[in-house]
């Protein structure tokens, strides 16, 4: 019996497999949610007949894809994708998100930017009027790392940003690295403004890879409840 949570999960992940039909290339998304979709379409596989090709966004997206039957290939040999589905931390009324809790924001901006649509699944929590109380992650380069903190933090001020408190995301003693071994700086800013105006000045700043915020990239929003509702925004 699953929890309420993953419960919503599970239904937007299954509503969001139902989009899925044979050839497509499909981006697999990363998080608990993305991976009851990955879960979702190895079933369909072994059991349907599905025929995808996925393209994952993160090294344990790529593993539980191949142990679920998935057939995995690169963003450079599918080149261009019909669908990416992923998760989402916060999603607000026009379909702008913030994403990277779990650290694959720069993979999964490339992958969704790549697809004809892009779909995210999320439960009902995930829905905000405004987006920003979920930490915004900056992903940074080691090199200078500080420096490129201090850099952000008078970014924020001069931009009027509500919250400016910044932290190196850790995993334990150490600095968190992602996929590509950067690093994560999360920005507890409670609400964005402007979120298009924050995402093209922390991308303007030396040291900084991507940002967290996805802004126009996504095209519909499949929001699960926990006693098994699914509605769509789109
Ligand atoms: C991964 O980097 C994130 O962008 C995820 O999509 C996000 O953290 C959602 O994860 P959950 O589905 O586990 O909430």
């Amino acid at each position: 019996e699953l929890s309420p949570i993953d419960k919503a999960k599970f239904v937007a992940a299954k509503r969001a497999a139902q989009m899925v039909e044979s050839g497509m290339r499909v981006g697999l998304g990363t998080g608990s949610t993305a991976a009851w979709l990955v879960r979702c379409l190895g079933e369909m596989v072994r059991q349907d007949g599905l025929h995808i090709t996925g393209v994952p966004t993160s090294t344990r997206t790529a593993e539980l894809a191949r142990e679920v039957g998935i057939e995995v290939t690169t963003l450079d040999d599918a080149k261009w994708l019909d669908l990416t589905i992923d998760g989402a931390d916060e999603f607000d009324g026009r379909l702008n998100l913030i994403k990277g809790g779990g650290g694959a924001l720069l993979q999964e901006k490339i992958v969704a930017t790549a697809s004809d649509q892009m779909v995210v699944i999320a439960d009902a929590g995930k829905e905000v009027e405004t987006l920003g109380a979920f930490p915004l992650p900056i992903e940074v380069i080691p090199f200078g790392w500080q420096t490129t903190k201090a850099l952000v933090e008078e970014t924020l001020v001069s931009m009027d940003v509500l919250g400016r408190d910044s932290t190196l995301r850790r995993d334990g003693d150490a600095p968190f690295r992602t996929d590509e071994g950067n690093y994560i700086i999360d920005l507890h800013l409670k609400r964005i403004g402007n979120a298009q105006h924050l995402a093209l000045a922390m991308n303007q700043l030396p040291g900084v890879v991507e940002n967290g915020l996805f802004i126009d990239i996504c095209d519909r929003v499949i929001v699960g409840y926990g006693d098994g509702r699914v509605e769509m925004r789109d």
